[in-house]
């Protein structure tokens, strides 16, 4: 089994980017501990990080025909993306939508998500363990456990 784990804008800063908020654990931390998790499931995991819009639709697109499932933290264009909202619905894998910050106790404008509805899931708040907690979800998800695709 192949997850792809996919992060959008600016998450490439995290460890020095507004610790505060986000923590001081780096992007390629959070990767790493996302793959020994899955390593001991005996799953795969691929990453990719953008700041670009098109490189994560087409990271979706390309992910429909090479892997089970994605974790995706859309960043930004979670607030403002309606290509990423049409690339999650169009790749037909469970998609769970992770945020670092809960955004519900945040500016009004990150309140909105236009992508979590094409989502199976949105985990928000619980810092860099909420990848591994989507990981947990998506594996639930993929063994038919849950009917929440
Ligand atoms: C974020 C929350 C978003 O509102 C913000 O734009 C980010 C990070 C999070 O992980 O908490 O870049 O997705």
């Amino acid at each position: 089994m192949r997850i792809l784990v996919l992060n959008g804008p600016n998450l490439g800063l995290l460890g020095t980017r507004e610790p505060e908020i986000y923590g001081r654990v780096t992007l390629a931390g959070i990767v790493e501990s996302v793959k020994a998790h899955a390593a001991e499931r005996g799953v795969e995991i691929v990453h990719l990080q953008s700041d670009v819009e098109g490189a994560l639709v087409a990271a979706l697109g390309k992910a429909r025909s090479s892997c089970d499932g994605v974790i995706m933290n859309p960043a930004a264009f979670t607030h403002c993306s309606v290509a990423l909202h049409d690339a999650i619905a169009a790749c037909g894998l469970p998609v769970v939508e992770v945020h670092i910050s809960n955004v519900y106790r945040r500016e009004g404008y990150r309140h909105e998500s236009l992508t979590a509805p094409c989502c199976a899931g949105q985990i928000t708040g619980f810092g860099p363990y909420g990848y591994i907690l989507a990981f947990d979800a998506l594996m639930e998800i993929l063994s038919a456990k849950t009917v929440n695709k």
